[in-house]
């Protein structure tokens, strides 16, 4: 072997090496990232999963026999954390009772026939109409259904919205 042939192979040798050193790094790199990015989606499909789960997860409220209630009147129903409003038309609205200016729990005031706030004075009618400010969305509500003269409420989801409508009622 001559000596120039002798010199490159020399050469040579140190360089594939360290190509090959680097090509496994990189390649444990590339798997490292690839294994992230896997176990990163697992755990969005998993949040995702568990979003819609709770979303769909529907919580009715029986609050009694339609006959209990008589128009004008309004009720607080602690154990869904709402007030059924009967409407002097006979409709029924459910209501939320957190303010909708900065979430205090709203009281019914019987004498006033009004919900006022007792952070920083809103008042809502039986609607949940915003009567005074600072509020300036109505009160949430849920949706209600009478079955049998006996409503239910689903309370899985406060609805928000901009007026009040009649597709917000149930009536029997
Ligand atoms: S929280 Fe009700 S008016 Fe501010």
């Amino acid at each position: 072997m001559c000596e120039k042939h002798m010199k490159q192979e020399s050469q040579d040798v140190p360089t594939l090496g360290r190509r090959s050193v680097f090509g496994r790094i990189w390649a444990g790199l590339v798997a490292l990232a690839i294994l992230e990015g896997g176990w990163l989606i697992s755990l969005i499909l998993r949040a995702k999963r568990k979003e819609g789960a709770a979303s769909n997860s529907v919580q009715i409220i029986d609050v009694g026999e339609m006959t209990q209630f008589i128009p004008g009147q309004v009720t607080a129903v602690p154990q869904g954390r709402f007030f059924l409003s009967c409407l002097e038309d006979g409709r029924l609205i459910a209501l939320s009772r957190t303010c909708t200016h900065l979430g205090c729990t709203l009281p019914w005031n019987v004498e006033k026939k009004q919900f006022i706030c007792p952070c920083h004075g809103s008042t809502f009618d039986e609607r949940g109409e915003v009567l005074t400010a600072p509020a300036v969305r109505p009160l949430d509500y849920y949706p209600v259904k009478i079955e049998n003269g006996v409503i239910k409420v689903d309370v899985s989801k406060p609805m928000k919205r901009e007026t009040f409508d009649l597709s917000q009622t149930a009536r029997v």
